[in-house]
């Protein structure tokens, strides 16, 4: 017997980092997805192997890596921390196999992370009969969170584990937006992976080097947010723009920008972009552009001439589920 769960990637639209320090996020749930696959196995190891190319088994304290070298630890860990959390949770001691089948780049932005560790919880727990509700998947989620960096959001995991557009504020319920218009949005990938982990340790270093400066940065982010929720609310999409354009300077401001980031950003905009900014942790990976309809292609090839990777992406209303297969 084998339990599947299936969580979707994520862009933040507007709040990254700041949300950290309690400000509000706007998120979307997009069309990239990971899924896990887990069956028990007869001893106490847990084997990982995943499409990106990554392999081992964890016997208790030690790693055996199959495929992927040294990283494979690294890349593997948050998923021996998610399956173990809910084996810990339900009180069970076995052995499991988990495949991961991945079609989120990793590192760069797009909720990778998050939706494994999601789709992980989920997958385990329905492989013991037990389908958690959704705060107890975010909340078990956040283990894995803990290890890539100390004081996780929550945003990624909540956005994987309910889908749609939320607005997000740590230690709060999420609140679930209806959003009429449809919204085109194309991501431009610098194809430079970054570690979330590090970049949160810079905005916080800056922060406590700068605090007045910083707290005003970080106060008028929150605001921002709030408004781009109206924006959204009302279908008022070119304010939308505007404020993802004002977002990317706070974020510049906050010291998670680059060369390749800031050059995607002005592509996008150049190619009729109602607005873009960098989006996630930043220092690499993505950046997420709000386009006309129209204006899908001419977007998708200014990226592609600054040299990112352009992917269309779209909202996906569901988040994880998970099912068994006998
Ligand atoms: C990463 O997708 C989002 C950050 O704000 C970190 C977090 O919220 O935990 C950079």
């Amino acid at each position: 017997m084998k339990a599947i769960a299936k969580a979707p990637g994520k862009a933040i639209l507007t709040g990254e980092h700041f949300v950290v320090y309690d400000q509000p996020a706007l998120v979307m749930a997009i069309d990239r997805f990971i899924s896990v696959t887990v069956a028990k196995r007869p001893d106490t190891s847990i084997r990982i192997s995943s499409t990106l190319g990554y392999t081992g088994t964890f016997e208790g304290e030690k790693f055996h890596s199959e495929q992927g070298g040294g990283a494979a630890q690294r890349i593997l860990t948050p998923v021996h921390i998610s399956a173990s959390a809910v084996l810990d949770a339900v009180n069970h001691r076995c052995g499991l196999n988990i495949n991961v089948d991945s079609e989120i780049p990793v590192e760069v932005g797009l909720g990778s992370s998050g939706a494994l560790a999601v789709a992980t919880v989920s997958a385990v727990g329905r492989l013991f009969d037990i389908a958690f509700s959704e705060p107890e998947v975010v909340n078990l989620s956040l283990e894995a969170e803990r290890y890539v960096h100390n004081n996780p959001s929550g945003v990624d995991q909540t956005v994987s584990t309910y889908g749609g557009v939320i607005q997000y504020r740590k230690n709060q319920s999420a609140i679930r937006l209806e959003v009429e218009s449809p919204l085109s949005l194309v991501i431009g990938n610098t194809g430079v992976r970054r570690e979330t982990g590090r970049l949160v340790d810079s905005v916080r270093a800056r922060r406590t080097r700068i605090p007045d400066v910083m707290d005003r940065v970080i106060r008028s982010a929150g605001v921002l947010t709030t408004k781009a929720v109206d924006a959204l609310k009302s279908g008022n999409v070119s304010l939308l723009g505007e404020l993802m354009d004002v977002n990317h300077g706070l974020l510049v401001a906050a010291g998670v920008s680059s060369i390749e980031l800031d050059r995607l950003v002005h592509a996008a905009r150049s190619g009729g972009a109602l607005g873009a900014k960098l989006t996630g942790a930043g220092g690499g990976g993505c950046v997420l552009a709000l386009v006309p309809d129209e204006r899908q292609d001419t977007v998708s090839r200014a990226i592609q001439d600054a040299d990112g990777v352009p992917i269309k992406v779209n909202k996906v209303e569901g988040g994880v589920h998970s099912w068994i297969n006998e």
